[in-house]
């Protein structure tokens, strides 16, 4: 952030430290932050590998004097999840350009062609201390600031300059000791909002955008190619001239400058405590952030003809602090599930009308003629998302009679999948960050298809690139495992089914059964979430020591049996896997004997018969299989284990039985005392390809 209102050192780290821990979720390997120095510029870290409260613990111990109060400061912070390098001291973030701490940046995604870099810096004489990508970057800027013979460059411009030589996803943070007081950040592909925060109104609640100058852009020589002259460097009478930006320092209504702090994040959950007002940058955005003033220029004009708007407005965000708060639960995990009987009605609310049966999705509705004359309908997303798409195909074909594909996105892009104009393609994510979902989307856009979006997260980036979409409204959700994005998901993409329907009388009986179905899911989740101890117990048994656990279902169950495996996988690091019942008999029963544990899925819908023999199959090979089945079965075996749920419309009823599963990885996880919300070696937004 960059503050201009007195903050003392004290209060700097605890704003920076409180921000790191509400986005621990996105990666966790370790922690860092620079703040100001004494003298102008100057930057003092703390790093530490592990979790934020390690970081707290460094800085307690250290022996700077955190009395020493600003007015104007920029420090800057940041968790990371390992990409290139491991997790250490000197990869963690700030990173640095040399040992005097020249340039200093914190990075959110990859830079591509990092190595590439690394070898010509290396070649001039430049040493790199980490593995990460990002200290080519650091290195880079020092470079082309070292090249100026005058040093008469931007900030901004000098960041420019860098960006155009990178490749890859990113959100940058640089901080300089020539620059005291400055702070710029840019990103393209990777999420980066600024909040805004005054005591008093403000004059405007937008940023005019300054675009580069065409004329002097074409001028831009390439900084690292061997052709540009004078070696390596444009001299800067060649570089881009430094234009009036019409952009505005933001005053109070009375027309007076006032103290005024500057929150960047990747994420609103950083810094709503601080501030609700925020701005969204888009790709290729460069903020530049000094004496209270903040302006944004474009890194270059746009090539593609999409039109990039030409201001940034300042948005209120709608979420509250105590949303994204454990609250009285032990885990952001098990809150999620528990709340999950409130998330589904958020869901719905507004759009499902149960006294008309009538569904009305207002971010679809001038987009309704299309989607109906589509010729295919293709769903693209990752993990948790994927299996919503999956839990629902088979209701959107049935509905809909389009037909529906469902694609893995980083397997749709390595296939260059053939997309058509007149495809619609969906796109569905939780956070809609997820580096593969948003690839898979852009390719879908340059091939003229509709995309729409099924995202949770307001402003974010799949959200604002597709062309039209559902929120589902679920809430933030902070537990790395997906739980209640996932029955929202299913609720939304149901709810699509059932609109795109609307015009067909002869499914008219279907649809009334299933918008009653949803009318009862709110209490009927509130059931299944009442037997957790029953779950618990399985966890504290047998579960508690296997070592791996299959889960088999098939027709709409097929979803949720991939589902619970992943559950269990992500946070209980336990071998899980999903099978579908029908391919038994083709390889994985070869796995079943007494000593095998196995769920098997047998709620009622028309494959109760052959799900029935599936059973037989398994137990005639002695495996004690629990089952999860409906309330009031009188089918099932005397003597066997069940986890009965309530029924509901076959459509639906993955909607129920996942919780129980959810829950089951849940305690398995605590009882082995493994850290629920921030699993090893995954993170909730996956912002790399
Ligand atoms: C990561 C998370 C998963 C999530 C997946 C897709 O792998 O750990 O929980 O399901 O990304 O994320 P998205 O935000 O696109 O739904």
């Amino acid at each position: 952030g960059s503050f201009l209102r007195e903050r003392d050192r004290k209060e700097i780290c605890e704003i920076l430290c409180n921000g790191l821990a509400r986005q621990e979720y996105r990666g966790y390997d370790s922690a860092g932050i620079g703040i100001d120095g004494d003298k102008p510029g100057e930057v003092l870290f703390f790093k530490e590998v592990g979790k934020v409260a390690g970081l707290r613990q460094r800085i307690a111990e250290s022996k700077v004097d955190f009395t020493k109060s600003f007015i104007s400061q920029v420090s800057i912070a940041h968790t990371r999840w390992a990409t290139h390098g491991v997790p250490s001291y000197v990869n963690c973030h700030p990173v640095r350009s040399d040992p005097n701490n020249e340039f200093v940046l914190v990075h959110n995604g990859i830079v591509t062609n990092a190595a590439e870099l690394r070898l010509v810096l290396q070649k001039r004489g430049y040493k790199f201390e980490s593995e990460t990508d990002t200290e080519a970057v650091a290195i880079l800027i020092k470079y082309v600031y070292d090249s100026q013979p005058d040093k008469r460059i931007t900030f901004t411009e000098l960041v420019k300059t860098v960006l155009k030589e990178l490749e890859g996803s990113f959100a940058f943070v640089f901080k300089s000791i020539h620059y005291p007081g400055e702070l710029v950040t840019a990103r393209r592909g990777s999420p980066l909002l600024i909040g805004v925060k005054t005591e008093k109104k403000l004059k405007v609640d937008f940023v005019d955008v300054e675009f580069a100058n065409q004329e002097s852009e074409n001028k831009v020589i390439d900084p690292l190619s061997p052709a540009s002259p004078g070696g390596l460097l444009a001299p800067p009478s060649a570089g881009p001239k430094i234009m009036r930006t019409q952009s505005r320092a933001f005053m109070s209504e009375d027309g007076l400058p006032q103290p005024i702090e500057f929150f960047i994040a990747s994420d609103a959950s950083a810094i709503v405590e601080h501030t609700k007002r925020v701005l969204y940058l888009e790709d290729d955005d460069i903020a530049h952030i000094a004496a209270g003033e903040l302006h944004i220029h474009r890194l270059r004009r746009n090539e593609d003809g999409v039109q990039t708007p030409s201001t940034r407005s300042i948005e209120t965000l709608e979420i509250e602090l105590a949303e994204i708060m454990k609250g009285k639960f032990d885990h952001f995990m098990q809150k999620e599930i528990y709340e999950q009987p409130e998330s589904v009605v958020n869901t719905m609310r507004g759009r499902v009308n149960f006294d008309t049966h009538k569904i009305t999705l207002g971010g679809l509705r001038a987009y309704l003629p299309i989607m109906r004359r589509c010729r295919r309908i293709v769903f693209c997303a990752c993990g948790t998302s994927y299996h919503s798409c999956l839990a629902t195909r088979a209701i959107f074909e049935e509905l809909t009679e389009i037909p529906v594909s469902i694609e893995l996105a980083s397997d749709f892009l390595d296939r260059k999948t053939p997309i058509f104009r007149d495809d619609v393609c969906v796109f569905v994510s939780q956070s809609g960050e997820t580096a593969d979902t948003i690839l898979a989307l852009r390719y879908c856009l340059e091939r003229g298809a509709l995309c729409v979006g099924v995202v949770n997260t307001v402003g974010s980036t799949i959200s604002r690139e597709t062309h039209c979409g559902v929120h589902i409204n679920a809430g933030p959700e902070v537990g790395v495992a997906s739980t209640k994005a996932y029955t929202s998901q299913y609720i939304a993409l149901l709810m699509m089914a059932l609109q795109l329907s609307e015009d067909r009388i002869s499914l008219t009986e279907r649809r009334n059964q299933i918008i009653e179905g949803l009318h009862q899911l709110p209490s009927q989740i509130k059931t299944v979430l009442a037997a957790d101890r029953s779950l618990q117990s399985f966890a504290d048994g047998v579960l508690a020591t296997s070592k791996s656990l299959l889960l088999m279902g098939r027709g709409y169950q097929h979803a949720t049996v991939l589902e619970g495996a992943l559950k269990i996988k992500e946070i209980s690091y336990m071998h899980s896997e999903g099978i579908l019942a029908g391919e038994l008999k083709h390889g994985p029963l070869a796995l079943i004997d007494q000593n095998m544990p196995v769920i098997i899925i047998m709620t009622r819908d028309s494959l109760y018969p052959k799900v029935q023999s599936a059973f037989a199959q398994i137990t005639a090979r002695r495996a004690d299989p629990i089952v999860l089945c409906n309330d009031g079965d009188d089918g099932i075996p005397e003597g066997v284990k069940t986890i009965r749920v309530p029924q509901t419309v076959d459509c639906l009823q993955g909607l129920l039985n996942v919780i129980p599963l959810q829950l089951l990885s849940y305690h398995l996880a605590v009882k082995k005392g493994f850290d629920v919300d921030f699993p090893r070696n995954l993170a909730k937004s996956v912002t790399t390809e």
